[in-house]
């Protein structure tokens, strides 16, 4: 008889590409056994990881298997290139670990979904925890398990020598930047003559530029929190997981752990770690340098894991960073979304920091003190509010001290990146430091569709590069220090005209109001850079700077940018400035589900209705695919040029720190 391998072949390839789809039983284990590190996992030499291993039983759905429980006799080799496969304990020369189980379920498709029949997995497991390669190289770990089957994964271990070229690396994420983001920042905030801009931005002057491509692990379009992971581990992962891979057990602090590079920086050079964010400090893009978790909404144990590293077992010895500074202060002050309810003020204080709440404060603040930098309750105020609309701070109770009152007299990107840099220095002036400094809200706002607080704080991490590289300059490091400007994933944003922001809002029907928008011919100039028509042509009078010559000095021209994303909810546009705070496109209304999202009329009153695209029970927009910009200088940029994966951006800076461990270390 014939064997039909190729429609054999055909149908577990059409099997597993319905099981990777919208619902997955494990997104990198499509077959029953599962290694963790997954199959084409990368490894700095002498990166700490932890291992799982998995094998599933599902008892029902389209996998299922006639047995009960998997039998938990299963053996986990190790093979570098092409020798024989050794124990994992052997190799490790660690004790064999413990057999786990558990059962989860998952739903198959949206048709299993909504007639709740989610389908149930049982499993065994076991953990082999804080190991490493040393050697580069291919190695393949090879799980056999349940009478014969085998699950292999070839990982490689990269040859990367520990030779330091940098003293100092500076990571700049604007979360979510896109391309498209930094062309329609240059747009309104640069004058441009003719055809020419009379000045660039700070990250148009770099001299290497390169694309990283963010896919996540197991689904295309990322999150802040396994991009982070990318960035920071050279690990992909799961969308909300932290620094770890996703395993299927219901605890989320339990799944493998792999060293990021700011507990590399701490451990092998006992350098200066800062850590700056404009949102709430345990988001996912500042979270992941020191947290292990599964669960980016963790928040409380995420600030605990700033301060003491891993929580329940000895992961690396984290010594907490000399910098921190954000928002957040929920997850500080004791209340019950701070981690067991402790004051963390406190905690921090107790181990040595000095602990401010007001950007006078930062101002004055030593610089050789560890400093805790806490300015708000949740995300910080945006750079437009603080700038232009600073009567949009006025909100109770978002105090960083817990109390009713209202944090008004915030920071920005550039004063907390600034403090960071001088502590830093003060206190790393030999052993250098590694600062990430992240512009978050170009994220939160982009998010909810306020493009002009999106490109703002844009512009605010531009001028925060400028003033960095010229306070490196005044220090005598900037040729010692890694600059690299970058960012998690985009969204679908662009600009592709004008609006006459006045003749929309004289008409009177929604399809009236769309003949205001201006397209190729028509899209006119940018309004936003108000000329001084007293000074002469191409002076440096030439534009009145209200703001410093990196931002707009009109937000609300006649004549504004046609610009959107690619998928919304429901939301009215009248293409101008949100001048009483950060937009709220979408609400939900009375009388019907609390996740069926309507456009919200006060938006915009004058503009018209734009049904959405996403599902209803979306409020706001999101990521999209796009490759996003790698910008680079000072020592190893002309390793950064190119089109490459994100997780290669770690891998490139982790060579330049020079942070290989090539012998071991005992654990
Ligand atoms: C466990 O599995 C191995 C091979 O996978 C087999 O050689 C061995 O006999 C099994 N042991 C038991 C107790 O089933
Ligand atoms: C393996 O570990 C044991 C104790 O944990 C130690 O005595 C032994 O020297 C180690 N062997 C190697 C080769 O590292
Ligand atoms: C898994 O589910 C089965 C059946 O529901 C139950 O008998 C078993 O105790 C469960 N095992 C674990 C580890 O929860
Ligand atoms: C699988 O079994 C679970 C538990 O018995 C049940 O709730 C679920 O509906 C079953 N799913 C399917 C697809 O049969
Ligand atoms: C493992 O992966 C590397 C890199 O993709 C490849 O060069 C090598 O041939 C693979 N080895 C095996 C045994 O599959
Ligand atoms: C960690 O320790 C806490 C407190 O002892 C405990 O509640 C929790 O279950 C532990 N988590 C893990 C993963 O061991
Ligand atoms: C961790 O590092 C600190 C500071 O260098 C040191 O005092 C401590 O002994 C170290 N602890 C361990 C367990 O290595
Ligand atoms: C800033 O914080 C200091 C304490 O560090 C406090 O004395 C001062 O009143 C605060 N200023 C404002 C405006 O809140
Ligand atoms: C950086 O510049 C200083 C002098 O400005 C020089 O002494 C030092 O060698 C330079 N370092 C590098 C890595 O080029
Ligand atoms: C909107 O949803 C939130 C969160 O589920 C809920 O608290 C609120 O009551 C809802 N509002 C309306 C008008 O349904
Ligand atoms: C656009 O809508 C906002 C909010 O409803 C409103 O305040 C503003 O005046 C409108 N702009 C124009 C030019 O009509
Ligand atoms: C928006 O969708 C609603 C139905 O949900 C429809 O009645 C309305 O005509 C649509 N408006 C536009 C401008 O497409
Ligand atoms: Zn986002």
């Amino acid at each position: 008889m014939k064997f039909t391998l190729a429609s054999c072949v055909a149908c577990t390839v059409l099997v597993s590409q319905v099981a990777a789809q919208t619902f997955q039983r494990l997104g990198t284990c499509p077959t029953l056994g599962c290694i963790f590190p997954p199959d084409q996992a990368d490894f700095l030499p002498g990166q700490w990881f932890d291992i799982r291993l998995e094998v599933h039983a599902p008892q029902n759905g389209s996998e299922r298997v006639s047995y009960a429980q998997p039998d938990g006799n299963f053996t986990f080799t190790i093979a570098r290139d092409g020798q024989r496969g050794v124990p994992a304990a052997q190799f490790f020369n660690l004790s064999e670990p413990a057999l786990q189980t558990w059962n989860f379920t998952w739903y198959e498709d949206l048709f299993a979904q909504a007639a709740r029949t989610p389908s149930l997995v049982r499993v065994a497991s076991k953990a082999y925890r804080k190991v490493a390669l040393y050697t580069p190289g291919h190695y393949i770990a090879t799980l056999s398990y349940q009478n014969g089957s085998v699950t292999q994964a070839n990982w490689t271990v990269r040859d990367i020598a520990p030779r330091r070229r940098a003293k100092n690396t500076i990571l700049f994420v604007g979360d979510g930047m896109t391309t498209n983001m930094i062309t329609a920042a240059r747009l309104i905030a640069h004058q441009n003559l003719n055809g020419k801009y009379q000045s660039l931005m700070a990250m148009d002057q770099f001299p290497v530029l390169g694309h990283q491509m963010t896919h996540s692990i197991d689904s295309f379009i990322t999150d802040s929190a396994n991009s982070a992971t990318a960035l920071y581990t050279g690990h992909k992962s799961t969308v909300n997981a932290l620094s770890v891979y996703a395993d299927s057990s219901r605890d989320p602090s339990d799944d493998p752990k792999v060293e990021t590079i700011a507990e590399l920086f701490q451990e092998i050079y006992r350098g200066g770690v800062g850590i700056v964010s404009t949102a709430f400090i345990a988001d996912a893009t500042p979270a992941a340098l020191t947290a292990h978790t599964r669960d980016r909404s963790q928040y409380g144990q995420v600030v605990d894991s700033f301060l003491k590293g891993i929580y329940n077992y000895t992961w690396v010895n984290w010594t907490g960073p000399d910098v921190l500074f954000g928002g957040g202060a929920e997850q500080f002050y004791p209340n019950s979304r701070s981690f067991q309810g402790k004051n963390y003020y406190t905690e921090f204080a107790n181990a040595g920091y000095n602990v401010i709440l007001n950007n006078t404060a930062l101002q004055s603040a030593s610089n050789n003190s560890r400093t805790l930098g806490i300015f708000s309750v949740n995300n910080m105020a945006k750079w437009l509010d603080r700038n232009i609309y600073p009567a949009n701070l006025n909100i109770s109770s978002t105090a960083p001290d817990g109390s009713r009152g209202a944090a008004t007299d915030q920071p920005g990107l550039k004063e907390m990146t600034l403090k960071a840099l001088q502590i830093l220095h003060t206190r790393h002036s030999q052993d250098g430091f590694f600062l990430m400094s992240e512009a978050a809200s170009i994220d939160k706002q982009m998010h909810l569709l306020d493009y002009d607080r999106a490109l703002t704080e844009l512009l605010e991490l531009d001028d925060t590069i400028k003033a960095t590289i010229a306070y490196l300059e005044s220090i005598g490091e900037l040729n010692n220090t890694q600059i690299v400007v970058t960012a998690d994933h985009g969204h679908g944003f662009d600009v592709m005209g004008s609006v006459d922001t006045r003749f929309l809002a004289a008409q009177t029907t929604d399809r009236a109001k769309r003949n205001a928008v201006g397209t190729y011919q028509n899209s006119g100039l940018s309004q936003y850079v108000r000329p001084n028509t007293s000074a002469p042509v191409g002076s440096d009078q030439n534009v009145v700077y209200s703001q410093g010559v990196n931002f707009p000095n009109n937000f609300d021209p006649r004549y504004t940018l046609f610009q959107g994303v690619a998928a919304f909810p429901d939301h009215r546009e009248n293409y101008t400035v949100h001048k009483r705070g950060p937009r709220v496109p979408a609400l939900n209304v009375t009388g019907f589900d609390s996740d069926d999202f309507y456009v919200n009329y006060v938006d915009a009153v004058t503009g018209f209705v734009i049904n959405g695209t996403l599902p209803v029970s979306a409020d706001q927009g999101v990521h999209s695919l796009t490759d996003v910009p790698v910008f680079t200088m000072g020592p190893c940029q002309a390793d950064f040029g190119g089109v490459y994966n994100s997780i290669d951006v770690f891998y490139k800076m982790a060579a330049c720190l020079g942070l290989s461990r090539t012998t071991p270390v005992p654990r």
